[in-house]
C-alpha cells in the first residue's frame, strides 16, 4: 500500500522488552524512512530451551509507550499461529555459518530466526529492515539470506548499544540478578582487551562465568557465556 503511494517503508522485527538498543534501530528506521513498522513477536521456534521462551520478558504496556514516544508508525503484534499456520512445517534451513558460534550450541536456533525473518519480510515487505550488530552472525545469515532469495530489502546493521559498563544492551539483561549484573561487566570487558580467547575464557570462568565460546573469527571477537541460567553475547571489531 505505501510502496505503491511512493513510501519508503523501515522496518524494526524486535521481541519486545524494548531496550535502548532497539531504540538506535527505531530511530534509524524513523529517520531514513518515511513510514516506520515495528514487530513484537518472542519467536518460540528459535528458543532452544522451553525455559528460555517462558522466562523471556514480556512488558508490552511499556514497550507500547516506547514506541509512541519514539513516532513509530505501525506495531505488528501477531500471535504463533498468524506466522504458523503450518505449525513450522516449512523451515528456512542454512547449512553452514549457522552450524558455528552460537549455532552449534543452540541446535535449530537460527532455523527459526531466519524463518520467522523470511515471514515478517515477506508479510511487511520493507525498502529496509534494521538488525543489531550485538547478534552479529544472525545479522550477516539474515543479510546471505535475503541476497540468496532475492528479496528486495536493504538490510541495516546498526552499531552494538552499550550499558555504562560496556555490558552490551539486551533484553536477557533484566533477568540477571543484582550481583550477576555487576560481575556481567567484566565479560565486554574481557572481551576488549589484547588477552588471547583463551586466556579471556579462563579469566571469566574464575570470576563465575561458564563458557559457551570465545573465539576470533573473520576479523572480530565473538563471545557466549552463561552467568547462572542467563545467556550472554557480544562481539567486538578486532
Ligand atoms: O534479534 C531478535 O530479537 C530476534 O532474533 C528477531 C530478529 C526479532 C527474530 O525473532
Amino acid at each position: 500500500m505505501f510502496r505503491s503511494q511512493g513510501k519508503t517503508i523501515g522496518f524494526v522485527p524486535t521481541m519486545g522488552a524494548l531496550h535502548a538498543g532497539h531504540l538506535s534501530l527505531i530511530q534509524s528506521s524513523v529517520k531514513q524512512n518515511d513510514i516506520s513498522i515495528v514487530s513484537i513477536f518472542v519467536n518460540k521456534t528459535q528458543f532452544n530451551e522451553v525455559n528460555d521462551f517462558e522466562n523471556y520478558p514480556k512488558p508490552i504496556e511499556k514497550d507500547v509507550e516506547v514506541l509512541q514516544k519514539n513516532k513509530v508508525d505501525y506495531l505488528y503484534i501477531p500471535e504463533y499461529e498468524d506466522i504458523y499456520p503450518d505449525n513450522y512445517q516449512f523451515r528456512v534451513v542454512e547449512s553452514h555459518d549457522s552450524t558455528f558460534l552460537c549455532g552449534k550450541s543452540r541446535k535449530g536456533h537460527f532455523e527459526g530466526v531466519l524463518t520467522v525473518v523470511m515471514k515478517l519480510l515477506h508479510i511487511i515487505a520493507p525498502d529496509k529492515a534494521y538488525f543489531g550488530e550485538k547478534d552479529y552472525q544472525q545479522y550477516r545469515l539474515i543479510d546471505k539470506m535475503c541476497k540468496a532469495f532475492f528479496l528486495d530489502v536493504d538490510i541495516v546493521p546498526c552499531p552494538t548499544i552499550r550499558e555504562p559498563d560496556g555490558l552490551a544492551m539486551s533484553s536477557r539483561n533484566l533477568l540477571l540478578s543484582e550481583k550477576e549484573r555487576i560481575i556481567a561487566g567484566q565479560f565486554p570487558a574481557l572481551l576488549q582487551s589484547d588477552q588471547t580467547p583463551s586466556e579471556i575464557a579462563a579469566k571469566l570462568e574464575q570470576l563465575g562465568f561458564r563458557i559457551d565460546y570465545i573465539t576470533d573469527t573473520d576479523g572480530r571477537r565473538f563471545g557466549a557465556v552463561y552467568l547462572g541460567n542467563v545467556r550472554l553475547i557480544d562481539n567486538v571489531e578486532l
